[in-house]
């Protein structure tokens, strides 16, 4: 239920942190995969690893903020590997800053990557999918899209709108056997978060109800549970992978 021998898998933002680690975790699982982001040196030796498990894996160098990339990209990965069963939309950024000196640049990066490279990329996955009749979307959202913070307006409007851009691409190809579901993660220390752990750390492991910030691979039972048929039923969702971190009043 759970194998993914076969599949192919592509994952946006693999080159550090939690992308990487799910890359990996589909390979474990059995599926080839293609690995995209812009630092490619980065995604090179991520390759070897994948590679040196058995699995097919290639990297290409795409900038999800551009439109031209995302389609680029998409279009090679279906010609190398012959298909896409497997989307994983995960890159994202985050630019903090009080709201009433937050300029409009930032907002629009911030958008660019967390909600429009999910939308366009889902659109270019979802014209291979459909296809073969045949297709796992997995948004990778935040406890941040469920609730909001201080300094964070635009990463908490980008990581709402994928929760509801999943909702809504669920309804329109749920009947083509397409499922889309996305993956709430609590606080894992990656370089996203590097900057501010000095300072979250304790705080973040101290209000989340297990005492501890998540750990490398923890997202990897949630994403191989929406990427296998063990998912079959499943559609629209949003698991949190938190500690329990979004049920704490
Ligand atoms: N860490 C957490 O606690 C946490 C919690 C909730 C949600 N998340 C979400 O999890 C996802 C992964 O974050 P992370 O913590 O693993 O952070 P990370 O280590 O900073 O990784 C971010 C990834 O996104 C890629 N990326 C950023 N901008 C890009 C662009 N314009 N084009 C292509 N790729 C781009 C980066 O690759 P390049 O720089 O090489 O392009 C990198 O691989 C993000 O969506 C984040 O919002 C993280």
């Amino acid at each position: 239920m759970f194998d993914l021998t076969g599949k192919v898998a592509v994952v946006t933002g693999a080159s550090s942190g939690l992308g990487a680690q799910m890359a990996e975790g589909l390979a474990e699982a059995g599926a080839d995969v293609a690995i995209l982001a812009r630092r490619i040196d980065r995604l090179e030796s991520l390759k070897e690893k994948i590679t040196a498990m058995g699995r097919k894996c290639e990297a290409y160098a795409c900038d999800v903020s551009s439109e031209e990339d995302i389609c680029k990209a998409i279009s090679s990965v279906e010609k190398d590997f012959g298909t896409i069963d497997i989307m994983v939309n995960n890159a994202g950024v985050v630019i903090s800053g009080a709201s009433h000196e937050y300029s409009s640049e930032n907002w629009d990066k911030v958008m660019a990557v967390n909600s429009r490279a999910v939308f366009l990329a889902s659109r270019e996955a979802v014209k291979v999918m459909l296809k073969h009749n045949y297709g796992k979307i997995i948004n990778i959202a935040s406890v941040a899209g469920l609730a909001g913070g201080p300094q964070s307006a635009s990463y908490n409007a980008s990581k709402a709108s994928v929760i509801n851009l999943t909702r809504g691409l669920a309804t329109e190809y749920a009947k083509n056997n397409i499922t889309v579901n996305a993956i709430a993660p609590g606080m894992f220390a990656t370089e996203m978060t590097e900057g501010i752990m000095g300072t979250v750390d304790d705080s973040a492991a101290g209000r989340t109800p297990m005492g501890r910030i998540g750990r490398s691979g923890e997202l990897n039972g949630a994403l191989i549970y929406l990427a296998s048929d063990a998912s079959s039923y499943t559609t629209g969702q949003t698991i949190a992978v938190d500690g329990g971190w979004i049920s704490l009043l």
